[in-house]
């Protein structure tokens, strides 16, 4: 969508998957659904790097909506959780210097059974104006699969008519793939990022069939790509509950080759270092936000290696290793197709699983890299060629 707006991937915090609908503020006032939880998510991404790491959207999910709308047929905030406002909530998220996101739905209700926004897309996208909303995540339930598109282009259509920028989060490929292959041309044309699969959960199986979908239509996909518009692949939920290290280190790294919307899904106030120094390695986080903002694609099927091309003619490598019996599997970089940029030579630099500076590696020599089980192996690799030192000088 040219709105000006998600030039790079998103980079932020979303509360779905880690949070859900807890709106139990009585026994649970840490963990639910509240005005609480945001400014208090806020406060730490200044206080803890997360900010200085490009972080900046703080977003809600759904269930923040009182269940009727007001006499003025405009949504409200639940009044016992977000005392405040919405508004109030936005005026102190961008008081310290962040955005703030919020959650609609295409149809008659949101999934969580909360007021849907059918009949109210122009009511509902000044009121996000109004309130001073920074994004907007628009999900697809409750609507006949044959009207997503005309709503989803609607609801656009409403938000470009406030004059405020609002950055626009679709579900619609993921709810229009079910009755047919969506258009990816007016997606991009109408969204900022769009979901195509199954919501992310708390396990490695999950982060595998979000992978397993996305190679497999890479081809439909990954064109679609680029500056304004992006492949949303999920929340990250590194610093949770159900991934191993190597695990989550290998959804930092496919996260960055895939050009996703780096939306994380935990609790910042309480998060373990070693998840936390992954999430904000500002080398994996440089290639998310590479300034050619190509998608990287798969492509050695068996055995996982994915590949992004980066500006000035440099190449991110990922090498997962999926088999999850036995250790470290040994393999030869020979056997990745963008090798080939290396004749005939590439400076080698490996940033996970631990950061090593490999040096000048020749073409023909054979450069043998380790990849732990269910963990990623990942790379950047800068042609030394007489050509390019000639340009930089
Ligand atoms: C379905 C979406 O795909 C999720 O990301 C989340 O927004 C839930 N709905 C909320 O009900």
């Amino acid at each position: 969508l040219d709105n000006g707006l998600a030039l790079k991937p998103t980079m932020g915090w979303l509360h779905w998957e880690r949070f859900t609908c807890n709106t139990d503020c009585d026994t649970d006032p840490t963990n639910c659904i509240s005005e609480r939880l945001y400014m208090q998510m806020a406060d730490v991404m200044v206080k803890e790097g997360w900010k200085e790491a490009g972080y900046e959207y703080v977003c809600i999910d759904d269930c923040w909506p009182s269940h009727s709308r007001d006499a003025q047929g405009r949504l409200q905030a639940d009044p016992n959780r977000f005392p405040g406002g919405i508004k109030k909530l936005a005026d102190y998220i961008h008081s310290k210097g962040l955005k703030l996101g919020i959650y609609a739905d295409v149809g008659k209700n949101t999934c969580a059974g909360y007021p849907g926004s059918l009949g109210y897309y122009e009511t509902d996208a000044q009121t996000f104006a109004d309130w001073d909303v920074d994004l907007l995540k628009f999900d697809g339930c409750f609507l006949d699969r044959s009207l997503i598109a005309e709503g989803y282009m609607s609801m656009s259509k409403a938000l470009n008519k406030t004059g405020k920028s609002i950055l626009y989060s679709c579900e619609w490929p993921l709810y229009e793939w079910p009755i047919k292959q969506p258009n990816y041309t007016a997606i991009r044309e109408y969204c900022n990022h769009w979901r195509n699969f199954q919501d992310v959960f708390d396990s490695w199986s999950s982060i595998k069939s979000i992978l397993e979908w996305t190679a497999s239509h890479q081809k439909i996909i990954v064109p679609a790509a680029g500056p304004g518009g992006w492949n949303d692949p999920d929340m990250l939920v590194i610093g949770n509950f159900g991934l191993s290290h190597d695990q989550q280190q290998s959804q930092m790294a496919l996260w960055a080759i895939m050009a996703a919307p780096l939306l994380m899904s935990n609790d910042l106030r309480d998060i373990c270092p070693r998840s936390k120094e992954l999430l904000q390695n500002r080398m994996i986080i440089a290639i998310n936000q590479d300034p050619l903002g190509r998608q990287g694609l798969r492509t050695v099927m068996d055995c996982d290696v994915w590949e992004r091309p980066l500006f000035g003619n440099r190449l991110a490598i990922a090498i997962m290793y999926k088999q999850e019996l036995g250790g470290p599997r040994r393999f030869p970089i020979s056997a990745v197709p963008g090798w080939k940029i290396c004749a005939p030579q590439c400076n080698v630099t490996q940033i996970l699983p631990q950061y090593k500076e490999l040096g000048v590696q020749s073409h023909q020599k054979e450069l043998v890299l380790s990849v732990n089980p269910t963990g990623t192996t990942l790379l950047t690799v800068t042609p030394l060629s007489g050509d390019l030192r000639k340009q930089h000088w």
